[in-house]
């Protein structure tokens, strides 16, 4: 078919990591094989239980049909502002009606937020590895990617401000790190914010794994003495409540900016669906000890990961323990050097893995430094079909090195 043209941003929109994977995953299911998903970013738990129950009970409720405010309901806004609040130090506030942003999911949030600061092509300083929608997000807002690499860790402000230049916007922080679970010390965010104030730039903190970290509890990046004028506080209730499904996210920023994200959420969402927000509402409401059964059974997937993991550092297999989060990020380099693979990309090991019925997500997607890489999620399967994947994992590379 020949259409009318499209804009040139439609080409900018990178495609599905699995675009190229695809044919391979559909040849295996059609010769009947089963995959166990470890490539996705979520959890098998089912959320707590007064969400689901929110849900259940709105049914009959006419005002969920109708348009909300487009701000997102007061309460959860409230809810929100009082959460961080208390997270941010005692004394801190966060005003609810100006200083919080409900977005469906923190996807549109931080989509709406970009929108906001960038001119095209600002850049956005973001380390690698990274969440691999995060590039797409940036650059649908207009902006341009400088990749730094996150390690080693202590460093890291200094190739920050190595890569700073007249059209840099904004520094973009993950924590803990989707993919590698790093947790960026306390003392390496200080730096980074010394320096943002000097430039005037924006801070991204990027915490939607805050509340899932296994040894001594992080502070936020926005604690920081003076961090609150220039950072952006990003939590997702996909990550926090297991309700990736419903759509919810919110960042916590300062008023201007806010005011003017809303009012790019009202011109791309108007609200936020009313369901989901009720869902979230309660989860956040009455959610703690979920949060903490959570945590508890995520430090067991994990230890259960890194254990079925061990074996592969004989042949070359390298990754960190994660501080937080929900992954393990698998550098495969020296295994394929081994291997006699080509070294320059992991593909052809993650498709003999598909075809052994295990998918991992390809590193690539983290960031060019990552095309030997690849990112294992621990938290979306039961604890069985983690040890069986972890096992095809281990049977593939044993065959790749035989
Ligand atoms: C680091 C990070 N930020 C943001 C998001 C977006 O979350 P959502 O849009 O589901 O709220 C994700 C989801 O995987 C993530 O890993």
């Amino acid at each position: 078919v020949i259409t009318p043209p499209l804009a040139h941003a439609a080409s900018q929109i990178r495609p599905s990591v699995f675009a190229e994977l695809q044919s391979r995953i559909d040849a295996h299911v059609r010769a009947g094989g089963r995959l166990i998903p470890l490539h996705i970013g979520d959890t098998v738990r089912p959320p707590p239980d007064a969400a689901r129950l929110s849900v259940a009970a709105a049914g009959d409720d006419p005002a969920l049909y109708r348009y909300g405010p487009t701000a997102g309901l007061s309460a959860l806004r409230e809810a929100v502002a009082a959460r961080v609040a208390s997270e941010l130090g005692d004394g801190e506030t966060v005003d609810a009606e100006q200083e919080v942003l409900i977005g469906a999911g923190a996807t549109h949030a931080l989509a709406c937020l970009l929108r906001c600061i960038l001119e095209p092509g600002d850049e956005v300083v973001l380390p690698t590895p990274f969440w691999p929608l995060t590039p797409g997000v940036i650059e649908a807002a207009g902006g341009r990617v400088v990749e730094v690499p996150l390690h080693p860790v202590e460093s890291l402000p200094e190739r920050i401000a190595a890569a700073r230049t007249a059209r840099t916007k904004v520094v973009y922080l993950i924590s803990p790190n989707n993919p590698d679970g790093t947790v960026i010390p306390s003392t390496v965010v200080a730096r980074v914010h010394r320096d943002l104030v000097e430039r005037r730039a924006w801070l991204v903190a990027d915490e939607v794994y805050f509340d899932y970290i296994y040894g001594e509890r992080a502070t936020r990046m926005a604690a920081h003495p003076g961090a609150r004028d220039h950072t952006i506080t990003v939590g997702s209730l996909s990550k926090s409540h297991a309700l990736a499904g419903a759509r919810v996210g919110w960042a916590v920023a300062p008023a201007p900016l806010i005011t003017a994200a809303r009012r790019m959420s009202v011109h791309t969402l108007f609200n936020v669906p009313l369901v989901a927000q009720r869902a979230a509402l309660a989860a956040l409401r009455e959610g703690d000890g979920w949060i903490a059964a959570a945590l508890e059974d995520y430090r067991s997937a994990r230890a259960i990961a890194l254990e079925g993991l061990a074996p592969l550092a004989r042949h070359g297999v390298e990754w960190r323990v994660p501080d937080g989060g929900s992954y393990v990020f698998l550098e495969l380099g020296p295994l394929l050097r081994r291997a006699g693979h080509e070294a320059s990309s992991a593909r052809p090991l993650l498709e003999s893995m598909i075809d052994a019925g295990v998918l991992l997500s390809p590193g690539d997607a983290s960031g060019s430094r990552h095309a030997t890489a690849a990112r294992l999620c621990f938290t979306a399967v039961e604890l069985a079909d983690l040890r069986e994947g972890i096992a095809r994992i281990a049977a593939t590379v044993e065959r790749a090195v035989r």
